[in-house]
């Protein structure tokens, strides 16, 4: 045993004679109804950074976390150990409640403070902090921190959107997803750290609960996750890479997720094991409350456990009109499950997945979606999903193959997705999506890889920032069988940046080879454009 090692061992073991009695006490005491204390740190409360997202004209939603470290330095630890760890680094009582106050500055030297406030929070939700600060100006940036007793937080930049409605000739975008810690480093959110940008798009898997062996660059503390603590864990690992805090404390972000926030190939209330519903349900909540505790994301229904609501619509001035989609809470199960294992699969004959009833966004939000589109009136519309909507089916001498769990699982519900979108003008729909590992530039047609069908939209779809993609092989022949892919790389990783002007959208891949070294810095791996009002995307 290391001797730095033994004294932690050691202080841990002095720790728990005092504070695990008190955690003991506290245990069954959430939320509390004690008066809020005042904190007298022994470490930083801020070790998880700062974080924004949600940027509407007169608002933004402020996030953190009281995180002072973990207890027990690259190993789990139980309940009791960690509200002891937090009780002997903060001197509160577990079961009091505490203020966190927050400074929003109109000016980067922090000289003008233009809205302050605070909130309080406690144990019972994992001591996470969400402040919607409202009544600022439209269209700026604003600079933020938190306080908590004599503990500051680092520093954060965020801005509002344009006013509803006002002439606004740009919007800079960086679009990411997937970012399994074990598989790489996070030099992409680095370099989006340092990028000029509006917003930041996370399209889903945020965490990865799954570990593969094969490519572990650096280890997840812990197993699986499944319950509160073991996701709150994971959350808080990923949080305290300094490249993710970076980019968070640079830009304000809107997010979606998939599926590894909870479980790989989860479909609504089924998992890939086929556990009863309400044995899986508990997970689910479990999973969401950790995901809503650590994301700047407004957790305005955290008490409706399993069934939480992520699905939303921004606008960006006159620009943009801009949706996220939640694809897994409320969709069917994958179709032709093998009854072994569940989630997707490639088969080839499958009858089911042509059932008019299957649904991927489930009816209300389709209806929600569709209402809400036919509405907009932007000069663009961007439609954020987790996935790849373009097909990647492969021909067979018994018919094509389709992977289950992506659109091609959902032909019809996919249908009539393309015929929403075919409302609006002519080469004014870009949907952008992740969850492949790969980036993709595709013409989304009424009829899927039909050359004389029109094009409705076109698709991007962003490699993950770390998480491995498909073989070459196999991709080439996707491409090969699919004309409607116009590009399709898997084995870079990185995010892409979309540039919005009047004229057209730009977007350019950033990549780097599989798998991200630290320190990495990325190329351009391809570059597309699409003018206003005309179909299809370009290669440039
Ligand atoms: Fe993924």
């Amino acid at each position: 045993m290391q001797r730095r090692h033994f004294i932690h061992t050691l202080s841990t073991a002095v720790l728990s004679l005092q504070a695990l009695t008190l955690a003991r006490q506290a245990f069954a005491q959430v939320p509390p109804t004690t008066p809020p204390a005042a904190p007298h740190w022994r470490s930083n409360p801020f070790a998880l950074g700062v974080a924004s997202g949600e940027p509407r004209p007169d608002a933004v939603l402020l996030w953190t976390r009281l995180y002072p470290g973990a207890p027990a330095v690259g190993e789990s630890a139980s309940r009791l150990q960690l509200w002891a760890h937090f009780q002997e680094q903060s001197g509160l009582n577990a079961q009091q409640a505490c203020v966190v106050h927050y400074d929003v500055f109109s000016d980067e030297a922090l000289r003008h403070r233009v809205k302050q406030g605070q909130v309080r929070t406690h144990a019972g939700r994992g001591w996470s902090v969400h402040a919607r600060v409202t009544g600022l100006e439209p269209n700026r940036p604003y600079w933020y921190r938190f306080r908590c007793g004599e503990a500051v937080s680092p520093v954060g930049r965020t801005r509002t959107a344009p006013a509803l409605g006002a002439a606004t000739a740009q919007m800079r975008i960086a679009l990411t997803s997937c970012q399994h810690y074990e598989q790489g480093y996070y030099a992409a959110h680095a370099e989006i750290a340092q990028q000029s940008l509006d917003v930041v798009l996370f399209a889903g898997d945020y965490i990865y609960e799954s570990s593969n062996p094969k490519y572990r660059i650096r280890p997840h503390t812990g197993g699986i996750p499944s319950t509160l603590d073991q996701y709150r864990e994971r959350h808080a690992l990923y949080k305290l890479d300094p490249d993710l805090q970076a980019c968070h404390a640079a830009h304000p972000w809107v997010c979606t997720w998939d599926d590894h926030e909870v479980e790989n190939d989860y479909a609504g209330v089924h998992n890939i094991r086929y556990q009863d519903a309400e044995s899986f349900l508990q997970r689910r909540a479990a999973a969401y409350q950790a995901y809503f505790e650590h994301m700047p994301v407004w957790p305005g229904a955290n008490d409706h456990g399993p069934h939480q609501r992520i699905h939303s619509h921004y606008q960006w001035g006159d620009l943009v009109d801009w949706w996220m989609l939640d694809c897994r809470q409320y969709r069917n199960a994958q179709p032709c499950r093998d009854p072994l294992k569940g989630g997707g699969r490639v088969v080839v004959a499958c009858d089911e997945r042509d059932d008019p009833r299957r649904t991927m966004l489930g009816s209300a939000q389709e209806q929600w979606f569709s209402d809400s589109f036919k509405a907009a009136k932007a000069h663009w519309r961007l439609v954020v999903q987790s996935t790849q909507i373009s097909s990647t089916s492969l021909p067979t001498p018994v018919g094509r193959s389709i992977f289950t769990d992506g659109w091609d699982g959902y032909p019809v519900a996919r249908q009539r997705l393309i015929h929403t979108l075919a409302q609006a003008p002519k080469g004014t729909v870009v949907t952008l999506g992740g969850d492949v590992h790969m980036n993709v530039a595709a013409d989304l047609r009424q009829v899927p890889n039909d050359p004389h069908s029109p094009i409705v939209a076109a698709e991007l779809v962003t490699t993950s920032i770390t998480s491995r993609g498909m073989g070459e092989s196999t991709l080439a022949r996707i491409r090969e069988h699919n004309p409607d892919i116009r590009h399709a790389r898997s084995d870079e990783r990185g995010y892409t940046l979309i540039d919005v002007q009047r004229e057209h959208i730009t977007a350019t891949f950033r990549a780097t080879p599989h798998p991200v070294q630290a320190g990495a810095t990325l190329s351009t791996q391809a570059q597309y454009t699409l003018r206003h009002g005309e179909p299809g995307l370009a290669r440039q």
